[in-house]
């Protein structure tokens, strides 16, 4: 019997996953699907259970219900639990267990460059949802210090605070203050959503040099202004789509047991673009 994936989230109509999947499934023969499914805030519990009625074997969870689904699992893997939010959920005989690929996926790239993170220094913009798995990465690959700028001065220091209570040396700082002391960073991330829209960067990228590795998470546009400015200045520079790739793939094995295929899944989203 054909297996059916989704993702849920809302909006979802321009979600790349069902893509990546899909010719995952083609290129390995498997009989399964994926589609995309719009739950809107506040429906999350009819949601589920309309999954629950298709035999649903596994979904991904996206904007806005990554917190919120945590509440709906029968169990959660470690990484959940740390982060506090969900993006991956199999369900076996109706048992739904949660994980969140969102950090190792984060990581991937980086590891993928063979670049060390130990004893190193963050500037992490944003202090959002996926800031909150950028941080548990950090925390595990033992960063040296995570420093947070985010609009909202109240949650970027609140997001230290978490780092600090995983055990890494955390401060807070505006988005300005974060664009003078750029250049005192090995990584500068950007996690906010400025950039979505095609906007500038949301710092300053003038001290930003070849000794600094810059990531944006955004996707779409795959050249952010903060990367298009940071490869001027030299700067290696790591893609979102890439970390969308590494949580895509993570995901995929948890549910197949099987290596995903890298290649065909990277082929696929960047034709998407
Ligand atoms: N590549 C991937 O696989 C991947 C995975 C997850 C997310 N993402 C992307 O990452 C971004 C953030 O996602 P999220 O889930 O963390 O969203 P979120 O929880 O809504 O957080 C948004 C963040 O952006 C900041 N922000 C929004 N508008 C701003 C502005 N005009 N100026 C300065 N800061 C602003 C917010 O600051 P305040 O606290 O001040 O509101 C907050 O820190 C999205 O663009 C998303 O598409 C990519």
């Amino acid at each position: 019997m054909t297996k059916t994936f989704a993702v849920i989230g809302d909006p979802i109509d321009h979600s790349l996953s069902p893509n990546i999947h899909n010719a995952a499934f083609n290129a390995l023969g498997m009989d399964c699907t994926y589609i995309a499914y719009r739950v809107p805030r506040g429906e999350l519990k009819e949601g589920i259970e309309s999954l629950r009625q298709i035999k649903i074997s596994g979904f991904n969870v996206t904007i806005p219900h990554k917190i919120e689904m945590m509440k709906y699992l029968d169990e959660s893997s470690e990484e959940c639990k740390i982060i506090g939010a969900v993006n991956t959920v199999t369900n076996e005989n109706d048992k739904l267990v949660g994980y969140n690929t969102d950090m190792d996926g984060f990581l991937e790239p980086i590891k993928k460059r063979d670049i060390a993170i130990k004893d190193e220094d963050v500037l992490l913009l944003g202090a959002g949802g996926a800031a909150r798995a950028i941080v548990a990465g950090f925390a595990k690959e033992k960063a040296h210090k995570i420093t947070i700028a985010n609009r909202t001065k109240e949650r970027g220091q609140e997001l230290a605070k978490f780092a600090a209570s995983l055990g890494v040396e955390s401060n807070a700082m505006s988005l300005d203050e974060a664009g003078q002391n750029a250049g005192k960073y090995k990584f500068i991330v950007n996690a906010t959503s400025v950039g979505l829209k095609n906007e500038p960067s949301p710092i300053s990228t003038n001290a930003i040099n070849s000794q600094s590795v810059v990531y944006d998470i955004i996707y779409m546009p795959m050249n952010t202004d903060f990367i298009t400015q940071s490869k001027k200045n030299l700067a290696t520079v790591i893609y979102g789509y890439e970390m969308l790739l590494g949580q895509a793939c993570l995901a995929f094995e948890i549910w197949h047991k099987v290596k995903a295929p890298y290649d065909v899944m990277r082929k696929v989203l960047l034709g998407g673009f």
